[in-house]
C-alpha cells in the first residue's frame, strides 16, 4: 500500500501564443506546485482490475477519471513490453479530494501523474522519469509537470514540455486563493480565446524571463507586476465571478493577484504564513466560494 499527496499547481505566467492545427494552443507558462493537495492511497490487488473510490461523489470512477486512465495506460505499457501473456497487475485507488474540480489548479492531472509515479513503484516497473513524463503527456497537457517533481518549471508546447527552474528551489511563496463556486471547462475558455479579435488580445508587458528573475527575490511586491495570464480577461468576460474574486483580494489591499490556468481560481501572493492564514479566515461574501491558504512545495 502507498499513500501519496497529489499537489495542485498555479500558473504565475500563462501566455497563449497561437492555436495549433490539432486544436491545442501553443503557450509559454510558469508552473508552481503548491501545498493544497488531494491524498491518494494505492493498494495492490490479486486480480488485474483498476478500482477507484473517491470522497467526491460528483467524480466519475470509471476510465473518464484521469486517475483510472493513468493506471490503464500503464497496464497497456506493461503489456507492450512483456507481451500479451504477461500477468497484468491491478490496483485499488482511493482519492481524498480537496482540490476543487474545474478550478484551474489541475487536480485531475495531478491525480493522474501521482498514479503513474505510485504504480511505477508499487508494480516495480522501474520506469525512469523521462519515460513517465512521455506517458503523462498523453493523459493531459498539465500532467508532465507533476511527474517532473520540481517546485517551479517553465513549460512550452501545449504545456507538456517542461524545463525545471532549479535556481528557485529554495523559494517559498504564500498564496491566498479564492475559488468562486463554479466549474469552468477549459476547452470553452480556449475556444473563446480563439474568437477574440487579435487586436483585443492582451500581451504580456514583460517577458517570462523577467518574471523568473524576479521570483528569485521571493517578495510578492517585487513579483506582482510580472504576473500574467492571457486567459484571465477571457474567463472573466464569461464568468463575472472571476472579476469579483479579484476585486475582493484588491479590496484587502493585496497587489500581486492573478487567475490560475483557465480559472476560476484567483490567488494573491502574500507576505508570510501568518498573513496568508489571516486572510483565509476573512469572511468571503459569497457562501459558494472557497478560500485556501497554500505555499510552494
Ligand atoms: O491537455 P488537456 O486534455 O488537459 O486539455 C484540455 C483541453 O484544453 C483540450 O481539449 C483543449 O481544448 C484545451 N487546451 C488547449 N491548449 C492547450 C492545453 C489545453 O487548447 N495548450
Amino acid at each position: 500500500m502507498l499513500t501519496l499527496p497529489s499537489y495542485a499547481k498555479v500558473n504565475l505566467f500563462l501566455h497563449v501564443l497561437r492555436r495549433r492545427s490539432d486544436g491545442y494552443h501553443c503557450l509559454k507558462t510558469v508552473f508552481e506546485r503548491i501545498s493544497l493537495h488531494d491524498t491518494l492511497t494505492l493498494r495492490l490487488r490479486r486480480d488485474s482490475r483498476i478500482v477507484l473510490t473517491c470522497t467526491d461523489p460528483s467524480l466519475p470512477c470509471d476510465e473518464r477519471n484521469l486517475a483510472v486512465a493513468a493506471a490503464l495506460l500503464l497496464q497497456a505499457h506493461v503489456r507492450r513490453r512483456q507481451g500479451k501473456a504477461a500477468a497484468l497487475p491491478g490496483c485499488s485507488i482511493h482519492i481524498v479530494k480537496r482540490i476543487p474540480l474545474g478550478s484551474g489548479m489541475a487536480g485531475g492531472s495531478s491525480n493522474a501523474s501521482t498514479v503513474l509515479l505510485g504504480l511505477n513503484q508499487l508494480w516495480k516497473l522501474g520506469l525512469g522519469r523521462p519515460e513517465l513524463m512521455k506517458l503523462a503527456a498523453r493523459l493531459g497537457s498539465d500532467c508532465p509537470f507533476f511527474v517532473a517533481g520540481c517546485s517551479f518549471a517553465l513549460a512550452s508546447g501545449r504545456g507538456e514540455k517542461i524545463k525545471p527552474l532549479p535556481h528557485l528551489d529554495r523559494i517559498r511563496l504564500w498564496h491566498s486563493i479564492i475559488i468562486p463556486g463554479i466549474n469552468v471547462p477549459t476547452p470553452r475558455i480556449f475556444r473563446a480565446w480563439d474568437r477574440q479579435p487579435r487586436i483585443k488580445l492582451t500581451k504580456p508587458l514583460f517577458s517570462v524571463n523577467i518574471l523568473c528573475s524576479a521570483l528569485k527575490s521571493g517578495r510578492p511586491a517585487d513579483i506582482g507586476r510580472y504576473l500574467f495570464n492571457s486567459l484571465e480577461p477571457v474567463t472573466a468576460k464569461l464568468y463575472p465571478q472571476v472579476r469579483l474574486a479579484r476585486r475582493y483580494l484588491e479590496d484587502l489591499g493585496l497587489k500581486s493577484i492573478l487567475m490560475s490556468g483557465s480559472g476560476p481560481a484567483v490567488y494573491a501572493l502574500v507576505g508570510a504564513g501568518k498573513e496568508a492564514r489571516a486572510l483565509c479566515t476573512e469572511r468571503v461574501f459569497d457562501r459558494s466560494w472557497k478560500v485556501f491558504c497554500a505555499r510552494t512545495v
